[in-house]
């Protein structure tokens, strides 16, 4: 007898290690008769996975968790799951403080989710967290849900990195290699399965295949020329990666592989070496300026984006100034900026000399005002060219305007005779840049 459908509502917090983990989750709760549900007082289980990031990110998780008290309080039977970078940090700890909380599931524990689900609705609260000897199991996809043309496939957890100011390394490990064979088979069943575009996706993917031994190790560009390989794929991306690790070999494989999209994230931080030191950066800004050289002779075209924190403790006016003279230098396609937030475990929540936050918020507004111009100048420059963009919308909106994505990930907004499908590629002629995107007409005849 198959049993009853039951209701899950997944929320997502966080980067892509966490949406990829999510939709995973989903698809173990669907083999259990979980169907998935946007009703969060429909749910029999709610999974909160959260982030911790910043105090603010893990602030949004409580926010939601403290909602579910009261939906809990009118309905007993509600599993709660928290999982993600919170849970991880927290433990049986928020199994003892939050009573309406049954499972907390680090990130390394969500293939045994469903299990944990069906102990917990037989009344066992379980907190289940980090272990040293972890291996990402192998694991097919579901194609019945989500993208039909474009997948996040997770190539390592973790992070051995240790930036002062980070808590990823304690909240999801040390780093671990996904088996070089499980990545290629996942990403031929995807591409066998109609989709055309992947993102591989770690903490810190240019370190992927360094945990193993050097006998049997693959490197990370390595496995973007085997994923390249995949004759179905048309476009490969990745993220993140720390620029002390960009290597010379993976530059060649921007100016080999014509499927690597032209677009890298190079987080940054800072523009001050003294902030960089006490970071644990592991770089200079001169070895920065030097990798971005080298990647856009490897790809003139590549568009560079980036994250910077400003007032990171002991961060002076100087040193704020060098960031701002920074973004003139590399003049980013665009920026993630972010206030300094003390944060669990991370060594620079004792650093002396913390920057007030009023000043961090002034710092931030004058940062991001003129990156937004750098960014509006940049998209300008993409005026009267033509790029092949991939088709991300199933219809025209009102204004008969298609959405699609370029090469370097910029946002394209164009009106065709269509019909076109997600994951089609065409040309587009740009005829006007906006905030945020482009905007144009099909260019091909043909399509
Ligand atoms: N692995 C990536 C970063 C992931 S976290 C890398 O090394 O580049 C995403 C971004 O959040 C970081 O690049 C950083 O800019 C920001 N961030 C991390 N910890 C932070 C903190 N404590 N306060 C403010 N921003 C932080
Ligand atoms: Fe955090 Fe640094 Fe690792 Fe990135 S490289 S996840 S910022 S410790
Ligand atoms: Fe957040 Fe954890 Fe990702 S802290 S950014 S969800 S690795």
């Amino acid at each position: 007898m198959t049993p009853p459908e039951r209701l899950a509502y997944i929320e997502t917090f966080g980067c892509q290690m966490n949406e990829r983990d999510s939709e995973i989750m989903a698809q173990l709760l669907a083999g259990r008769a979980y169907r998935q549900t946007s009703d969060l007082k429909a749910a029999d289980v709610v999974v909160v996975n959260t982030c911790s990031i910043r105090g603010k990110a893990e602030q949004k998780a409580y926010s939601l968790l403290g909602r579910l008290r009261r939906l809990k309080a009118n309905k007993p039977s509600l599993v709660v799951a928290v999982t993600g970078c919170v849970a991880q940090q927290e433990g049986q700890g928020l199994i003892d403080r939050m009573p309406h909380v049954d499972l907390v599931v680090g990130p390394q524990h969500i293939y045994r989710l469903p299990e944990l689900v069906a102990e917990a609705a037989a009344g066992h609260r379980v907190a289940v967290a980090q272990s040293d000897a972890f291996v990402i199991p192998p694991f097919l996809p579901d194609l019945a849900s989500g993208s039909s043309y474009k997948r996040f496939v997770t190539i390592m957890q973790g992070c051995n990195n240790f930036c002062t100011y980070c808590v990823v390394p304690y909240t999801r490990g040390r780093e671990v290699s996904r088996g070089f064979g499980d990545i290629i088979a996942e990403v031929e069943h995807l591409a066998r399965h109609g989709i055309r575009e992947i993102t591989l996706i770690g903490q810190n993917v240019n370190s992927y295949g360094l945990d193993q031994p050097r006998e049997a190790r693959r490197t990370f560009p390595e496995l973007l020329r085997a994923v390249a390989e995949v004759e179905e794929l048309r476009r490969v991306r990745f993220t993140t990666s720390n620029p002390k690790d960009l290597s010379d070999e993976l530059m060649a494989c921007f100016a080999e592989l014509p499927k690597l999209c032209s677009h890298f994230h190079l987080p940054v931080q800072s523009g001050a070496n003294a902030v960089l030191k006490r970071m644990n950066r592991r770089y200079t800004i001169e070895t920065y300026l030097d990798r971005v050289a080298g990647l856009r002779r490897a790809r003139p075209e590549v568009a560079l984006t980036t994250d910077i924190i400003v007032g990171f403790p002991g961060e002076t006016d100087a040193d704020f100034a060098a960031t701002m003279e920074l973004i003139e230098t590399v003049r980013y396609h665009s920026a993630f900026s972010f206030k300094y937030s003390d944060r669990p475990h991370a060594k620079s929540a004792a650093f002396p000399d913390k920057v007030a936050e009023e000043v961090k918020g002034e710092r931030l507004t004058v940062l991001q005002a003129r990156q937004q111009e750098i960014t509006e100048e940049r998209n300008r420059e993409y005026e009267g060219t033509v790029l092949e963009v991939m088709v991300e919308s199933e219809a025209a909106n009102r204004d008969g305007q298609w959405a699609a994505r370029a090469s370097s990930n910029h946002v394209v907004n164009f009106t065709g005779p269509g019909p076109y499908t997600p994951g089609q590629l065409v040309s587009v002629h740009i005829d006007e840049a906006c905030a945020h995107s482009l905007r144009g007409r099909i260019a091909c005849l043909t399509c």
